[in-house]
């Protein structure tokens, strides 16, 4: 059974949709259930110098879990610094929301490797050193998606927001 937060991000979702010219992007998916997700980041800087994500979009193919987990990511992610966010993980994710059915823990974990492999991205554009948990996490995630199947699917992310329910 869903929580009436996670009903209420289902429904209506925060920063659905897409950033024009991100500096980063984070992609993955699930290859046994099939879901997709892509998060998008703006970053800028705190008044102490730090980086912070500025602004944070999602599109998400998926169930109704990984429509809510990806949309309560984004509040939780947005203004906070790099180094907070990378700290966001699925039973962070899972407490915001109240709760998932067990069966959907798997979407949180999705929704926190998204946002993980959009830092990664950020720190491989711009030369950073990437923290060794980080680069597992990437080579994990790698694992976990089969990328040929994703563009296809991902074109149809925003428009198929809610096409599936389960
Ligand atoms: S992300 Fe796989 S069923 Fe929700």
């Amino acid at each position: 059974m869903y929580t009436n937060k996670a009903l209420q991000h289902f429904k209506k979702p925060k920063n659905m949709g897409r950033i024009e010219n991100p500096d980063a992007i984070g992609e993955v998916g699930n290859v046994i259930c099939g879901d997709v997700m892509k998060i998008y980041l703006k970053i800028g800087k705190n008044k102490s110098g730090q980086e912070i994500i500025k602004d944070i979009k999602f599109e998400t193919y998926g169930c109704v879990a990984a429509i809510a987990t990806s949309s309560v990511l984004t509040e939780l992610a947005k203004g906070k610094t790099l180094d907070q966010a990378l700290k966001i993980d699925n039973q962070t994710i899972i407490n915001a929301l109240g709760n998932l059915p067990a069966i959907k823990i798997h979407c949180s974990v999705l929704a926190a490797n998204a946002l993980a492999e959009a830092i990664y991205n950020y720190f491989t554009k711009n030369n950073r050193e990437i923290p060794e948990f980080l680069k597992q996490k990437h080579a994990s995630s790698l694992r976990a998606t089969q990328r040929e199947h994703l563009p296809a699917r991902l074109a149809n992310a925003s428009s198929k927001r809610a096409g599936r329910q389960k």
